[in-house]
């Protein structure tokens, strides 16, 4: 018999997520579930009783109910023991739960006989595991909305600007820490137009930093951050010393701070101290992602933005919940993908694989056995690219028209159709057209070729490609113009008559202003962004 799937209200204090969205409601029904969602479950992200039902869930009033007609319970935040209370005997429970924090809950867990996976403890080196990877979704939305929460505590453009009111600089943001939520916030700053910096005590993240639009800054001391897994290890003293002399440079240099620096296990590091604040300039703000640990930065207040030294320090610990839609929508489709992996035979019945390794690393009780810690894994022939995949889409590619690779292969037989199209043309041509028109024609055809491969095939180093594309024209313009104006060569060559020449001279004239102003305008867009 299909197994019910319900998803309960979270009841934490101010948690606006939930378990699953209306369009993966489909998809699990499709797995051959049914599906049970608590009346109102959705309310915060959004989602409303309505559009559950209209995709086939089953709407049950209160969670007494919702509880004990579920075989699997979906949820985000861990249960509290009213809710361990309401588990099924036998039950089996999806959600985080941080086994190492939490040994009591376990224990509650266990005595219910039931079988949790926990999201929390999915082995992200697999990278069969990234699409059910919850911390990656849900650190990438917590980066993105760190750096709206400092955009909206600041009080100017990310982005430099010249109006005619006045020139505006671009804000300087820095990034400690270029983890999953410090590179989402890397490309979120650099997408809003900041000049964008960051420091990890990773070497090996420097080059995803920069494909983010980030420039990497190193501390001036040699040493191996990586600590394994695609985590940390606490650094040396040595280390720590030239790191905060680079951070308090830093902080008199930037606008906005965001710390995300984090050694899972342990208190976050003291990154930013009291006076780097003090010496930062009056409006700036920084954003301590690691409120919850500790705080990176030491005036740092859990769940409250406060204003010390003229600086405003976010400390919220809820960033994820505040884009409640956008994080359920992801963390629902995480918890699809597991529920794919855990009923392989689409009928609605679930098979807990403890020989499977992502399976066997997420189950932290089965069947009331605590079988937390799972043991390690075997060495993968992988290479070390533990670390999740970036979460935020770089920068939109800038396209230029045509430039070669930007373009769209064409089709091999589209091709061969145009070009036997055009060889029918010319044949036409050449067989009815008259002499005259021939030599003209050919030399119209060859400039056209000639001023494709030209225009096209600049590259836009250092103008945008529009402008480029333009000086490109205008330089053909110019050249044409010159052939018009100069002494003949060879005798054979007639010169121009004088309408024709003042003509040109026009031309050169008006192709030097674009060319020229193109240059003058490029020189003023790199004055705002050089440091
Ligand atoms: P992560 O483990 O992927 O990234 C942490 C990064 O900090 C790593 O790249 C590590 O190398 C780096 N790091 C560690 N020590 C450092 C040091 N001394 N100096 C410079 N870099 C250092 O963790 P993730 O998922 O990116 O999360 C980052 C933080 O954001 C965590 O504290 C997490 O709890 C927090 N978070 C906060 C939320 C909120 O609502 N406030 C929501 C989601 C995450």
């Amino acid at each position: 018999m299909p197994l019910t799937i319900g998803v309960p209200r979270e009841v934490f204090a101010g948690e606006k997520r939930v378990a699953t969205v209306p369009d993966v409601v489909e998809k699990l029904i499709k797995l051959g579930f049914k599906v049970a969602i608590e009346s109102g479950a959705g309310e915060g992200a959004n989602f409303s009783d309505d559009a559950y039902r209209a995709v086939g869930a089953q709407i049950v009033e209160g969670a007494a109910t919702l509880w004990s007609s579920s075989d699997i319970v979906f949820k985000v935040r861990g249960p509290n023991s009213d809710e361990v209370g309401l588990l099924r005997e036998g039950g089996t429970l999806l959600s985080f739960i941080w086994p190492a924090q939490n040994p009591e809950l376990l224990q509650q867990l266990a005595a219910k006989k039931a079988t949790v996976l926990a999201i929390d403890s999915l082995p992200r080196t697999l990278s069969r595991a990234q699409k059910m990877d919850a911390l990656t979704s849900q650190a990438g939305v917590a980066g993105y909305r760190a750096v709206i929460e400092a955009a909206n505590a600041f009080g100017r453009f990310f982005n430099g600007q010249i109006t005619a009111a006045g020139k505006v600089p671009p804000a300087k943001v820095f990034i400690a820490g270029a983890g999953v939520a410090g590179l989402s916030a890397i490309g979120t700053a650099a997408n809003l137009g900041a000049i964008v910096r960051a420091n990890d005590t990773r070497a090996e993240v420097a080059d995803q930093v920069v494909s983010l639009g980030g420039e990497f800054v190193k501390v001036d001391y040699e040493e191996e951050g990586s600590g394994g897994g695609g985590y940390a290890k606490v650094m040396s003293e040595g280390f720590q010393k030239a790191q905060r002399e680079m951070y308090a440079k830093q902080a008199k240099e930037v606008d906005i701070i965001v710390t995300t620096a984090l050694i899972p296990g342990k208190p976050a590091p003291k990154l930013i101290t009291a006076e780097m604040v003090k010496s930062m300039k009056p409006g700036s703000v920084i954003v301590d992602m690691a409120a919850e640990q500790g705080g990176n930065c030491e005036l740092t207040e859990p769940g409250q933005a406060v204003v010390k030294h003229g600086v405003t320090i976010i400390g919220y610990t809820d960033l994820v919940s505040r884009l409640a839609r956008q994080s359920s929508t992801l963390y629902a489709t995480n918890l699809f993908r597991l529920a794919e992996e855990l009923c392989k035979t689409k009928d609605g019945i679930i098979d807990v694989n403890m020989e499977d390794d992502a399976i066997r690393g997420l189950t932290v009780v089965k069947e009331g056995n605590i079988s937390w810690p799972p043991p390690a894994l075997k060495p993968s022939a992988a290479p070390a690219a533990a670390k999740p995949a970036a979460v935020v889409a770089a920068p939109a590619a800038k396209k230029g028209h045509g430039h070669g690779g930007s373009s769209e292969p064409m089709a091999g037989n589209k091709l061969a159709v145009i070009f036997g199209v055009a060889a029918v043309l010319f044949w036409l041509i050449g067989a009815h057209a008259p002499a005259a028109f021939l030599g003209h024609f050919t030399v119209f055809v060859l400039a056209c070729f000639v001023g494709y491969m030209v225009v096209w095939n600049v590259k836009p180093a250092l103008h945008t490609p529009l402008m480029s594309v333009t000086n490109a024209i205008s330089s053909i313009i110019a050249i044409g113009a010159l052939v018009q104006i100069a002494p003949p060569l060879v005798g054979s060559v007639p010169r121009p008559e004088e309408w024709i020449r003042w003509l040109a001279i026009g031309g050169i004239v008006l192709a030097t202003i674009n060319m020229f102003g193109g240059f003058a305008v490029t020189q003023r867009m790199l004055a705002m962004f050089r440091k």
